[in-house]
C-alpha cells in the first residue's frame, strides 16, 4: 500500500507529495509544530489524511511535552489543538479529530490518570483512527463498487485516493474495489488546476496499481462527455453539509453541473468524519483561499503579466442536487439528504 503517513518511534513519517511524482521523498516530524508545517504546506493533503495527521499531531505534542502536572499539561493540549485547527479551514475531518484527541485527553485528565499513561492512549488512539480510516476506505470501497459501470471510463477530480486518506482512498478507493471485482475500469484524471492533484498524484498511484489512466485537462470534461465517453463520474470531499452540499477540490461543481446536463451518475465517496451536522448547508462552509502563486507560477517559471489580478480559491461547493449518491463506511446515501444523513448519524451514534 502507498505510504501516505506513518507513526514511527522517532515521529510521524510523511511521503512529500509537493514532490510526486518525479521523486519520492518523506518528511519526518518530530513535534507537533513541524506535523502542523507538513499539513500547512501539503506536504500531506487530503481530508482524511489530514485529519489522522492532526491527531497524530497532538499525540506527538503530548508525547513530547515536559509538562510535570496535569494542569500544565492540559494548557498545552489547547496550544497543540489551536496551532493544528489554524493549518487548513476546509476539510472537516481535521477538526473533527483534534475534538476526537481532546475528548480522549479530557476523560484520562478528568480521572486523574498518570501523565505517562495519557501519553500512551493518545498515541493508541492516533493509531486506531489510522486503521478505522484504511477500514472505511474499504467499506466505501464494498459499498460503492456496484455503482460503477461493468466497463467503461469513470471521471475522478483532484486526488481522493490512497494519497489523501491513510490509504486505499475514498472515491480512488471505490475504483479499486470495483476493479478488484472484475470491472473493466479505465480512469479519467482531471489534472485539477492549479496544483495539479490530478496529474501528479491520482495518475501517479492508479498508474501504481495498473489501472489505466489518462489525465484531462479541466476543461475537457464537457467535449468528453458529449461525445459519450464518460460513464460516470466519482470524487471525494472535504466537508458535507447536512443537506448534502459537498465542498471538494475546485473545478467539481463545474463537473458535477456537465455531469447533470449529460445524464451522468455523479458520486462522492466520504467516510463519515466528513460530515459535519453543525453547517446546515453549503454556502456555510468556509472555503480556504490561496496563494496567488500557485496560480501565476507553474514550476518557478512566472506564467501571467504583472498586474494580473488572481483568485485562487481551494474548493467549491456542489449543491446536493446534483449529486446522485454519497458512499459512506457505512452505506450509500440518497437524497433527500437531509433525511438520510441524519438517519446515518442517528444510527451511527447509538452504536
Ligand atoms: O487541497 P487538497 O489537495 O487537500 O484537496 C483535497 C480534495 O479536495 C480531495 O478531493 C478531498 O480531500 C477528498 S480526499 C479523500
Amino acid at each position: 500500500m502507498i505510504p501516505t503517513l506513518e507513526w514511527l518511534p522517532a515521529g510521524v513519517n510523511f511521503l512529500d507529495q509537493t514532490k510526486l511524482p518525479l521523486e519520492e521523498t518523506y518528511v519526518l516530524a518530530t513535534d507537533y509544530k513541524q506535523v502542523a508545517t507538513v499539513i500547512r504546506d501539503m506536504i500531506v493533503r487530503g481530508a482524511p489524511a489530514i485529519g489522522v495527521s492532526a491527531a497524530m499531531g497532538v499525540a506527538i505534542g503530548v508525547d513530547r511535552s515536559t509538562a510535570a502536572s496535569l494542569p500544565a499539561l492540559t494548557e498545552e493540549v489547547a496550544v497543540i489543538a489551536k496551532t493544528l485547527a489554524e493549518t487548513r479551514p476546509t476539510a472537516v475531518n481535521l477538526f473533527w479529530a483534534i475534538q476526537r484527541m481532546r475528548d480522549k485527553y479530557n476523560a484520562l485528565a478528568a480521572a486523574n490518570t498518570p501523565i505517562p499513561e495519557i501519553k500512551a492512549a493518545l498515541i493508541a488512539e492516533a493509531r486506531q483512527m489510522y486503521d478505522e480510516d484504511i477500514a472505511a476506505c474499504k467499506q466505501m470501497g464494498a459499498h460503492g463498487a456496484a455503482l460503477l459501470p461493468q466497463e467503461g471510463t469513470v471521471l475522478t477530480h483532484c486526488n481522493a485516493g490512497a494519497l489523501a486518506t491513510c490509504g486505499y482512498g475514498t472515491a480512488l478507493g471505490v475504483i479499486r474495489a470495483a476493479v478488484e471485482r472484475g470491472h473493466k475500469i479505465d480512469v479519467f484524471a482531471d489534472e485539477t488546476r492549479p496544483y495539479l492533484q490530478g496529474a501528479r498524484l491520482t495518475a501517479w498511484e492508479l498508474l501504481h496499481d495498473n489501472i489505466p489512466t489518462t489525465v484531462l485537462c479541466d476543461n475537457m470534461a464537457g467535449a468528453l462527455m458529449r461525445q459519450g465517453r464518460i460513464q460516470a463520474v466519482i470524487v471525494g470531499a472535504d466537508r458535507i453539509a447536512a443537506n448534502g452540499d459537498t465542498a471538494n477540490k475546485i473545478g467539481t461543481y463545474s463537473v458535477a453541473v456537465l455531469a447533470k446536463e449529460h445524464g451522468i451518475p455523479f458520486y462522492v465517496a466520504a467516510p463519515l468524519s466528513t460530515i459535519d451536522l453543525a453547517t446546515a448547508h453549503g454556502d456555510l462552509i468556509p472555503i480556504e483561499q490561496r496563494a496567488a502563486t500557485e496560480v501565476t507560477h507553474s514550476n518557478g517559471k512566472q506564467m501571467t503579466p504583472n498586474g494580473a489580478a488572481i483568485q485562487n480559491p481551494a474548493f467549491d461547493v456542489t449543491p446536493a442536487k446534483y449529486i446522485t449518491a454519497i458512499i459512506t463506511e457505512r452505506g450509500v446515501l440518497r437524497a433527500p439528504y437531509n433525511e438520510s444523513i441524519q438517519q446515518m448519524a442517528t444510527e451511527a451514534n447509538s452504536q
